[in-house]
């Protein structure tokens, strides 16, 4: 089945076509348009400016995979069976670009179309040119989607039947890299350079706290963590008042400032911070493993392309075999269309379409919710 994914939540204008069958998912041609020149000085993604550039870039962005494919196949007037896009949870100024595209074109060609859940397609992206084909997949599935904007843990008992476990409270765990690589001056995004940093620091340098590792839930809280590390930077002056009074925080003049510490390394700081994220993610994941005897875990979202991440849980995994841990494919940790596509597989494959007319986004769109 040949299925055309459209992915425009945030940032990335994102296309791929996929050959998906029981045997696997792979992507016969692919196209990313990324926006981060225009966001990077603004430190985030602006959603106005991030509407605007989808809806100049997606056109070309399909046009071009269509060719490639069309090209490879030696059809030019090939068309795909099944058209899948994101309509949630989102920017709702990307989400309206990509889904009124698929909607044009699920009328101008006749083909039939499926709304998809953002957070489902991360769950998916593990399939994505991946050895282990979806029809291997053992249920329960437990899956962890950390990315800029989310933080979660699903229960996946189905194809289709979610459950929430726990969510963030307050900061994503990619957003909460992101705001603390922005004030060691790094450009958004900062978490990739963070983790580069990371590589050659020392973990134990500063004792960052582990936020809400001992509640009895799966909830997650990031933000605390942040202001830590805001502090920890004040505290040592490493950053100028200018960035703390940005922040809204008010230095207290009782304690003296200590002088810069020369013991502790950009990377030890890197990687302390790191290991702080890694070790409540793990932790909780591997809880909500065995409370609900999952058979497999996966990881998902932007983050996941973290390594001491997914060396954790491959080290978990290993202690605990009876887990089967799917991670994405190079290239497939961040937003790209080729996900979007593989979760409307199974979909599809019931007949699952809803006619172009009836789809509305939803920026707030639950994957449990459907
Ligand atoms: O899934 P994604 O592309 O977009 C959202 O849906 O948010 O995730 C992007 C996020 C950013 O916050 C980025 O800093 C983070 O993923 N990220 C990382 C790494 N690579 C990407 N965070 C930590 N370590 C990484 N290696
Ligand atoms: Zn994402």
């Amino acid at each position: 089945m040949y299925i055309l994914g459209i992915e425009s939540s945030c940032d990335d204008t994102s296309v791929a076509l996929l050959d998906c069958s029981d045997d696997g998912f792979v992507v016969l041609a692919e196209k990313t348009a990324g926006q981060i020149e225009v966001h990077k000085k603004y430190g985030g993604v602006v959603p106005e400016l991030a509407g605007r550039m989808h809806a100049e870039n997606i056109l070309p962005v399909i046009e071009e995979v269509m060719n490639e494919w069309r090209e490879t196949n030696g059809d030019q007037n090939a068309l795909p069976d099944v058209i899948a896009a994101t309509t949630g949870p989102g920017l709702i100024t990307g989400l309206l670009v990509g889904a009124e595209v698929a909607k044009n074109l699920s009328y101008l060609w006749n083909v039939p179309m499926t709304a998809m859940n953002h957070i489902e397609g991360h769950i998916h992206s593990v399939f994505v040119n991946n050895q282990s084909p979806i029809s291997n997949l053992q249920f329960p599935a437990l899956c962890l989607i950390v990315s800029g904007g989310h933080t979660e843990l699903v229960l996946m008992k189905d194809f289709g039947d979610y459950t929430l476990l726990g969510k963030t409270r307050d900061d994503a765990a990619g957003e909460a890299f992101d705001k603390v690589g922005k004030l060691l001056g790094f450009e958004y995004p900062g978490g990739p350079k963070m983790s580069k940093h990371a590589v050659e620091g020392n973990t134990t340098a500063i004792k960052f706290p582990r936020p809400m590792l001992g509640s009895d839930d799966y909830d997650f809280s990031f933000a605390g963590l942040k202001t830590a590390a805001l502090y920890w930077l004040r505290d040592n002056n490493v950053i100028p008042s200018e960035v703390e009074e940005s922040h809204g925080i008010q230095r207290d003049l009782s304690t003296p400032q200590s002088s810069a510490r020369d013991d502790v390394s950009l990377q030890d700081f890197c990687a302390s911070f790191e290991q702080a994220v890694v070790d409540v993610l793990v932790e909780k994941t591997k809880r909500a493993a065995k409370k609900f005897s999952v058979k497999t875990i996966i990881l998902g979202g932007g983050v996941s392309a973290n390594p001491k991440l997914r060396t954790a849980l491959e080290k978990m995994t290993e202690e605990l075999p009876h887990f089967q841990l799917l991670v994405p494919s190079p290239g497939y940790s961040m937003d790209n269309g080729a996900m979007i596509a593989a979760a409307a597989y199974m979909r599809a494959k019931k007949k699952e379409f809803t006619p172009w007319q009836d789809i509305v986004v939803n920026p707030n769109w639950e994957v449990y919710d459907r």
